[in-house]
């Protein structure tokens, strides 16, 4: 069972944030299969801190591609970056206190998540970042 499926439709058209949403979803994926048959503390740990690592490369990766295309909307977008970071800190010490009793919340949250902002917002720097690539 996987928690997100790459689709090709996901696609932001620029190969260097592509790459970095597939391994994300891998990252996601992963702590998922981790977490299938009981919760293992030490499992969790390590695939939560990569997740987290993974994520503050990716945000810095994308943050410094609106930069340079100027994009308007760009501190709402970091804002999310930043909430994202925050809420999934927030969620994972409920796992940990509650010895992986919000682990639902947590895997539902980081599903709906790369919905709403990699399938959402980050479609909305596409032109601005296309045009300033070519
Ligand atoms: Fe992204
Ligand atoms: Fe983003």
């Amino acid at each position: 069972m996987k928690i997100i499926e790459w689709n090709d439709k996901y696609s932001v058209g620029i190969r260097e944030i592509d790459d970095q949403h597939r391994t994300l979803v891998n990252t996601i994926n992963k702590l998922l299969e981790d977490q299938r048959d009981e919760y293992d503390a030490l499992k969790f740990k390590t695939a939560l801190s990569s997740l987290i690592h993974y994520a503050y490369t990716h945000f810095a990766t994308e943050e410094q591609y609106m930069l340079q295309a100027k994009f308007p909307d760009m501190d709402q977008h970091i804002m999310e970056h930043v909430e994202f970071i925050m809420k999934t800190l927030d969620l994972a010490l409920k796992v940990e206190n509650g010895k992986g009793e919000s682990m639902k919340e947590l895997l539902y949250y980081l599903e709906k998540w790369f919905s709403s902002h990699v399938l959402g917002t980050d479609r909305l720097y596409i032109p601005y970042i296309t045009k300033n690539l070519k």
